[in-house]
């Protein structure tokens, strides 16, 4: 297992870049946090960094903050696979507290599971969040973890990701799995539901499935301005795909799946998402493609566009 870890540590070294922005002033645009997906990096130039730069091209003077969880980006890549989520929220949480420039508000986009854990951060840490976009997340969770090999891309990293799916399958709620392994802390299997309600150290917390219900949740996502969320429809690695859009498995029924609409959690509004929906506050978006395959002419005027300006 050490071995592995160690491998990781291998990942090529890119410097973090942060342009630092001007102090931002009452008519200059809102800052933007984002959160990379698993096998990504805050600042990695073929992807979150590229999405920083288009931001930038696109709206003058703009603050991006690309979170780097970890002192480095090799840890950044790691802590995607290993370092426990509620760590990760708290860590998050502290980096944006302790930004200046984020203290009057931001637009915040989470990337893959990014997009669950911003929505954690929204839920937990009471910041002042105007948009929450998330695009492919897994807010129901996952049951499968296919195609690792092909967000990493790299042969290092495919053994991190037989590595997981080994984890994965020896016991995704054993509490020494739960509390080292982040995708095992949104592992939701629809055949064990109560299992997966006791022993989830994260993704039943973050849903309200715990006893007694969190109000602060609940209240924090509906302050938002808007809940933007985003589904790719050819999605090979989100299982479900519906996820992204909180649609998930039928408890004990794998060949089907309950739209939000018609879940309980929506029913109930454990998470305040019918009360967002009710004022045209909770927007679901499908796109064509495959995971987080989007042009940049997409992301402009449907992300940029729409919800940074
Ligand atoms: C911010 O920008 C203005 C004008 O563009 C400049 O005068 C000011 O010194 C800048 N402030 C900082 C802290 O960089
Ligand atoms: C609800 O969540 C908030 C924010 O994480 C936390 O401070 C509070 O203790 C939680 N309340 C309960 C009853 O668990
Ligand atoms: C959610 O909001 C949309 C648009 O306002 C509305 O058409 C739809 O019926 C709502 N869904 C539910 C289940 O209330």
């Amino acid at each position: 297992m050490l071995a592995i870890v160690a491998f990781v540590f291998l990942f090529q070294v890119v410097t973090c870049s942060s342009n630092n922005a001007n102090i931002s002033s009452a008519d200059e645009p809102l800052p933007v946090v984002l959160w990379h997906g698993m096998g990504d990096t805050c600042c990695n130039r073929g992807s979150l960094g590229a999405i920083v730069d288009l931001i930038e091209q696109q709206v003058p003077s703009i603050y991006v903050r690309s979170l780097r969880i970890g002192d480095n980006e090799e840890k950044d890549f790691s802590n995607g696979y290993f370092m426990n989520v509620n760590d990760q929220i708290s860590f998050a949480c502290q980096l944006i507290r302790s930004d200046d420039k984020l203290k009057n508000g931001f637009n915040l986009i989470g990337f893959s599971q990014g997009g669950q854990f911003t929505r954690a951060l929204v839920q937990r840490c009471s910041l002042p969040v105007r948009n929450l976009i998330t695009l492919g997340a897994q807010h129901q969770g996952v049951f499968g973890l296919p195609r690792c090999e092909a967000v990493t891309n790299n042969l290092l990293h495919n053994s991190v990701c037989d590595f997981v799916r080994k984890l994965l399958s020896l016991g995704a709620y054993n509490s020494f799995v739960q509390k080292r392994l982040v995708q095992a802390e949104y592992w939701h299997d629809p055949l064990k539901e109560q299992k997966y309600k006791e022993k989830s150290v994260f993704l039943a917390d973050i849903n309200n499935e715990k006893s007694p219900r969190n109000e602060t949740y609940r209240q924090n996502l509906v302050n938002l301005n808007k809940f933007v969320m985003i589904m790719f429809e050819d999605d090979s690695m989100v299982i479900p795909r519906e996820s992204s859009l909180f649609g998930y498995y039928e408890t004990g029924n794998i060949k089907k799946i309950v739209p939000l609409e018609d879940s309980l959690l929506y029913t109930d509004d454990r998470l305040g998402l019918k009360e967002l929906n009710e004022s045209g506050k909770l927007i679901k978006l499908t796109i064509p493609g495959d995971h987080l395959q989007f042009t940049d002419d997409w992301f402009t005027s449907n992300i940029i566009e729409a919800y940074l300006k």
